[in-house]
């Protein structure tokens, strides 16, 4: 076994040795021969036919032919850029890992996308947005792999591909795409009423951004972090842009879909490119790690849950600049490949459903779309840190390595590779974090804490003040009247009524349906504590 070469601590990603398109240097084939015309196929005679020999003609059409990848399943669309991520040190009393303390600095690249629509959709449109951030540590690399909306759509990963199913475009005439309005986007939310949390912040403005530059990010599900004694603590990422938070109005983000369908692409390539880097600071919420896993009644592994910021407050560990534009997008924001599993020690997972089956989508995903399991010897996917693993050969495999025992132990390569503790001090191994498993059935379903749909919609709703509610009523207004089932209409207007009659009688009349009563008892006061609740929280400075 031996260490992988070109794994250095270098920043950005790493050029390969050829040289790309090098000025004043003659044209070549992929073989490196000199080309004294590439614009004439090689014919029998001025008139053809062509000659099955021209190879310079095959390898450049062949090529070409392959240039496609299979583009993302879900966040198709994206745009990346590069920076740096500097800690405060405020992290460092709870969790061991080193970019988290004071000063230091670690290399990022981070890809802001929509959800739904395919590369080449536009960017405005109403939507979830990605917020995707590779931060390139000396200890690994850490994704945290969020959205700019803190809570999702679903409970169980295996409710995904639904989810993703009724709101990717119809099969018969692949429309409509990237819009939420249409039917059975609006059958499954009214039949999934786990559903009506995400719905809530994507038709309020938080749906249509006015920039990435002025977006929240969240990390969504709860992770667990370990401080250097062991102490653990459970905590929710948020990213806050130092520009705040800015939306478009509807208007705006119609006339930016047509007259500039790169409209956020464009803008957060030129900040960078003028030098008005976008800024945020990394927070995060920290929970107290007790065996329930609750916090003011909420279930921290309820990824359709909120704490609100009143109960818990966002704690600053960290600031990332933003202040390079990726030089090539294919190589960069397209093979770039993010996984919620990617972590380093001192950053663990927790029991979160939705969290678990991301753990394993990411990768599958990935051997397909980068074609094979070693994408991550790209570039742009290549750790700071070094690297000695034990995986070989494979598909696109890049590194020529040495030795004759990729196992462990081994008594053939000098005992290498040897685990952290066995002779490497230097480095802290990455330690599952030891967990008591209830001794359980198994079993299918959902822990009755799970159960409340509605009353943390019914919160965030009248948190909006009377011109936002008023863009939510439009907006579900506008886009259930995209949707022809009127059965599917009259049972989304039932979610409405159980999270706030005015909202649901607004929308009832702009459909022109009558608006019903809830049938749904929301237990308020037990599950959507009043802001003036404090306390149990883990104060970190
Ligand atoms: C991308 C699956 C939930 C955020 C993807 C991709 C898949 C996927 C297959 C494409 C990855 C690629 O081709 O590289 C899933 C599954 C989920 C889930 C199965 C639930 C079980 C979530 C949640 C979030 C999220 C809850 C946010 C917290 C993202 C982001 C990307 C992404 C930001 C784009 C990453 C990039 O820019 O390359 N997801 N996802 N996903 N997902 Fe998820």
């Amino acid at each position: 076994s031996t260490p992988t070469p070109e794994a250095s601590g270098e920043s950005g990603p790493k050029q390969s040795a050829r040289p790309t398109h090098p000025q004043g240097t003659a044209l070549t084939t992929s073989q490196g021969t000199p080309l004294r015309d590439t614009d004439h196929s090689l014919k029998a005679g001025p008139r053809g036919p062509i000659l099955l020999q021209d190879h310079h003609l095959r390898e450049k059409i062949t090529h070409f032919d392959h240039e496609r990848i299979p583009e993302r399943v879900v966040h198709a669309r994206g745009a990346g850029a590069h920076g740096r991520f500097i800690s405060y040190g405020t992290g460092s009393r709870i969790c061991s890992a080193g970019f988290l303390a004071e000063g230091v600095e670690t290399p990022v690249f981070v890809r802001f996308s929509t959800v739904a629509g395919s590369r080449g959709s536009a960017d405005t449109v109403r939507d979830t947005r990605g917020f995707a951030t590779k931060f390139y540590t000396e200890e690994g690399v850490f994704d945290l792999v969020g959205n700019n909306i803190p809570v999702f759509f679903i409970q169980d990963g295996i409710k995904f591909p639904d989810v993703v199913h009724s709101v990717k475009p119809h099969p018969d005439l692949e429309i409509p795409q990237a819009q939420s309005a249409h039917d059975t986007f609006w059958d499954f939310v009214s039949e999934h009423t786990q559903a009506q949390a995400h719905t809530m912040w994507f038709m309020s403005d938080r749906g249509i951004p006015r920039s990435y530059r002025m977006m929240e990010g969240f990390g969504v599900h709860t992770f667990k972090m370990v401080a250097p004694d062991g102490t653990t603590s459970l905590v929710k990422f948020h990213w806050k842009p130092r520009l705040g938070v800015h939306s478009l109005v509807w208007e705006e983000a119609l006339l930016a879909n047509g007259a500039d369908p790169d409209f956020h692409r464009r803008d957060l390539a030129e900040a960078i490119k003028a030098g008005a880097f976008p800024e945020w600071e990394l927070g995060v919420q920290v929970f107290e790690d007790n065996e329930e896993q609750m916090f003011e009644g909420i279930d921290l592994l309820d990824p359709t849950k909120f704490v609100p910021e009143e109960l818990a407050p966002v704690q600053l560990i960290g600031k990332m600049v933003l202040d390079r534009n990726p030089a090539n997008y294919f190589a960069e924001t397209e093979q770039v490949a993010f996984h919620p599993g990617h972590l380093v020690p001192g950053i663990d997972v927790t029991n979160d459903p939705l969290l678990q089956v991301r753990l394993f989508s990411y990768i599958d995903t990935q051997i397909t779309r980068l074609g094979g399991p070693n994408f991550s010897q790209l570039p742009i996917n290549l750790p700071h840190a070094p690297v000695n693993d034990m995986l070989r050969d494979g598909m696109h495999q890049t590194y020529v390595h040495e030795g004759i025992a990729p196992y462990h132990p081994n008594s053939l390569d000098g005992g290498c590779p040897f685990m952290a503790g066995e002779g490497d001090n230097i480095r802290p191994p990455f330690i599952d974090v030891p967990e008591h498993v209830a001794e359980a059935l198994k079993e299918r379903g959902n822990p009755v804490s799970f159960e409340d749909h509605f009353s943390q919609v019914t919160m965030f709703y009248r948190s909006l003040d009377t011109q936002e509610q008023l863009h939510v009523q439009q907006a579900y207004s506008f886009e259930l009247g995209k949707c022809a089932s009127e059965q599917v209409r009259k049972r989304q207007l039932q979610a409405l009524a159980n999270i706030d009659a005015g909202l649901c009688a607004a929308v009832a009349h702009e459909l022109g349906l009558p608006a019903p009563e809830a049938d749904t008892e929301v237990p308020e006061s037990e599950l959507c504590p009043s802001v003036s609740q404090m306390g149990g929280m883990w104060p970190i400075d």
